[in-house]
């Protein structure tokens, strides 16, 4: 049996996040300015069949869990190959994918035939103007359309992720509460972090996790703490009377870095060991490197066990010595 895959700081690492491109079809403010940023030419971009050896190796060191991600994974043409291909390697148990929902009318039956087991949808408002005011699209309908269809084909769970931003989003948090209650949807509120193109983070541009918490206990009832280990790195909460499900990711006010357990794979084929890494392994030259599948596939298990191994304890956002990576949120994969 293989060794895991162990850090410095003895965490295991379990789940790989697997970039399918860079490009996106929305143009979220706080990730995006309004031209969009340079995309990789198609050729830097792993192939499906160079992904699945990744994931392969990966699982035979202990990952079990994969999502997909971009940029937006949907614009990537045939996602439901992919998803076929790592649906059927032996030791991922998980696998699933954060999409913006904007294409998922579409494809969410076939991505459910191909295997995937859950979704997470990205929509950061409920009110139509303020979607389009974030995103700079006009898309609302067709996500919509997307959580219908998400719905209709039985993913389950299917988690609806909120970033929220300072003196943009408030109006959005009742609403929200409202809608997990309806839909029984999870819905889980985001911190902003700073990985955006423009560097325009700030701290003050964060809503934080508590005072969204205070918004939904003042405004619909009292939250209380799902106690079940969940797996996820969101803290959980179901109002008092048991109707709606809320999580909280916050990223910035209280990092889960102390025990992560994840490690990324961007679009263009190298390993992150954490979001906010400033250096990357680079995984694209061994696998196009022509040697024997052997030779290949003993040097990027060993890329992956040095990566881990170099992992840093967490991002320091809170610390004055913050440098945020050159590459954004679109470019690593969300
Ligand atoms: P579940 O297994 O369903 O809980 O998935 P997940 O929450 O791990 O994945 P998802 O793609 O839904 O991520 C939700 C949010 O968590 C993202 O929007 C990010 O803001 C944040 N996030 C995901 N991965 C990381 C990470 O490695 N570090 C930090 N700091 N935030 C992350
Ligand atoms: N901070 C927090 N979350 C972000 N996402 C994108 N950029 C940021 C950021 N700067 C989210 C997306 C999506 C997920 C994959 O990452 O909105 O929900
Ligand atoms: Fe893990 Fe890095 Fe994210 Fe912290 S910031 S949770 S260490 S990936």
């Amino acid at each position: 049996i293989a060794l895991p895959l162990l850090d410095r700081f003895g965490r295991r690492h379990t789940k790989l996040r697997v970039s399918v491109t860079d490009r996106c079809n929305l143009r979220c403010r706080y990730c995006m300015p309004a031209e969009g940023i340079p995309v990789a030419p198609r050729d830097e971009l792993l192939t499906f069949e160079e992904i699945e050896r990744v994931v392969r190796i990966a699982a035979s060191v202990g990952v079990t869990q994969v999502r997909l991600t971009g940029g937006e994974p949907l614009v990537r043409k045939g996602l439901e190959v992919l998803v076929a291909k790592l649906a059927r390697l032996p030791g991922v148990e998980d696998l699933a994918l954060s999409t913006n929902a904007v294409l998922l009318d579409e494809h969410a039956e076939s991505l459910r035939a191909a295997g995937l087991k859950r979704v997470n949808i990205s929509l950061d408002a409920l009110d139509p103007t303020v979607f389009k005011e974030l995103t700079r699209r006009d898309d609302y309908q067709r996500v919509v359309a997307g959580i219908a269809a998400a719905r209709r084909v039985g993913f389950d769970p299917i988690k609806v992720n909120v970033v929220s931003l300072r003196g943009v989003t408030e109006s959005e948090v009742v609403p929200f509460g409202c809608f997990a209650r309806d839909t029984g949807l999870e819905v889980r509120f985001i911190e902003y972090m700073p990985l955006d193109a423009s560097s325009a983070w700030e701290r003050g541009r964060v809503l934080f996790a508590a005072d969204i918490r205070r918004a939904l206990e003042e405004s619909i009832q009292p939250l209380v703490p799902v106690t079940e280990p969940t797996g996820s790195p969101a803290t959980e909460y179901t109002f008092a009377d048991g109707v709606g499900r809320i999580g909280f990711i916050p990223t910035v006010s209280q990092p889960f870095c102390a025990s992560c357990d994840r490690f990324r794979l961007t679009a263009d084929g190298k390993l992150r060991s954490c979001l906010f890494s400033l250096d990357e392994v680079d995984l694209r030259e061994p696998l196009r490197s022509g040697a024997s599948d052997e030779v290949i596939e003993e040097r990027v298990e060993e890329l992956i066990r040095q990566a881990i191994r170099d992992k840093g304890p967490g991002h320091e956002i809170n610390t004055d010595h913050f440098v945020q990576p050159l590459r954004t949120m679109s470019s690593i994969g969300g």
